[in-house]
């Protein structure tokens, strides 16, 4: 069976990251590169000239092409060759795969599956870390030693946070206070927390004061491969959602790059003291402490002490609040079978 859905969108970057110069990434275990052309729209084609396969992306983008740093052979979007600068015929075959790609809410997500069945529709919303009026939103990016699912299990089982995350967001047994749900939509998992009667989390001072007892929700969406959403709030006790701070949402976008590796994604949403760049230097520096130096190093020293065990073999305990991670799993699993019944 294949190690990669096919036909999901995964995401291949931020907006940001696709500028004047080709951007160079592996998903999937496919060296791929993208490019825009001169109307802004990203396109994605397989990293490898097919003369001496030379890395697209060490080229350079020519007009709505682009230009192999070998010998020149020029790709346009589709990966069809349109330029042989040695003769005025292009050689038969002389072409790359491409991939369908949409940009919204300020991400590139790529149509792993053939660019015929791309469907928009099945790209999940990420609204919440768009750029506008009234937000500051904060992105990131960290390279990951370890399988995309080994990630959905940390992000799907918040409870490590009172564990993993004593330097950053663990809030003195708060979790532990918390009900902990997971609802199954089909092709979304949930995976939810509410904590009644806590001090605020730090994602809610301000507005809440240093010790304010508020009753907490993290909220976290799940959708294949590993795209996911958290939505993070606080209310005074007893009040409804809507009368507390919902703070502006993060993204927790997992790609993988190979069997063995990920790319993490990360963006933090807020719509309180938005100018403020010293909330963007301590954001920035809470959020570097908690993905790089709190879940990347358990996450990857997890999967290197699973060595080359299978993760079922392995026979992993279940502790019920692992129920999000297991599930996204077992979805991913049967998305892979039925892609490889229907050929
Ligand atoms: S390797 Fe690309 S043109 Fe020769
Ligand atoms: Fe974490």
């Amino acid at each position: 069976m294949a190690a990669f859905v096919k036909n999901v969108w995964y995401m291949a970057g931020w907006s940001e990251e696709m500028g004047d110069a080709p951007l160079a990434r592996r998903i999937a275990n496919v060296p791929r590169v993208f490019f825009r052309t001169t109307d802004g729209a990203v396109k994605a084609l397989q990293d490898r000239c097919p003369h001496r396969f030379a890395p697209l992306s060490m080229g350079k983008i020519a007009g709505d092409a682009l230009q192999c740093p070998y010998h020149g052979l020029t790709f346009d979007g589709a990966g069809q060759c349109v330029r042989n600068f040695f003769s005025d015929k292009i050689p038969a075959g002389a072409q790359v795969q491409s991939w369908a790609c949409i940009e919204r809410d300020g991400i590139i997500w790529m149509w792993n599956g053939d660019p015929q069945s791309a469907d928009p529709t099945k790209i999940h919303d990420f609204e919440v870390v768009r750029d506008a009026p009234g937000r500051k939103v904060l992105r990131g990016y960290t390279h990951m030693n370890a399988p995309y699912e080994f990630a959905t299990d940390n992000l799907m089982d918040l409870s490590h946070i009172e564990f993993v995350h004593q330097g950053t967001f663990a809030g003195d047994g708060v979790i532990f206070a918390g009900k902990h749900s997971v609802i199954d939509e089909g092709d979304t998992l949930h995976s939810n927390w509410w904590m009644e009667k806590v001090p605020a989390p730090i994602a809610a001072k301000p507005p809440y004061a240093d010790g304010q007892i508020v009753d907490h929700w993290l909220d976290m969406r799940w959708n294949a491969p590993a795209s996911m959403k958290l939505d993070i709030g606080a209310t005074l006790p007893g009040k409804p959602r809507e009368e507390g701070y919902q703070v502006g949402g993060q993204a927790h976008i997992v790609t993988p790059e190979s069997e063995t590796t990920s790319h993490y994604f990360t963006a933090n949403t807020r719509t309180h003291a938005i100018d403020d760049v010293g909330m963007d230097a301590f954001l920035t520096n809470l959020f570097n402490t908690a993905f790089n130096e709190e879940d990347k190093p358990v996450i990857e020293a997890s999967f290197a002490n699973m060595g080359t065990d299978d993760f079922w073999a392995a026979m992993p305990l279940s502790l019920g609040v692992d129920q999000g991670g297991t599930r996204a799993r077992r979805k991913i699993e049967a998305l892979l079978k039925a892609e490889a019944s229907h050929g």
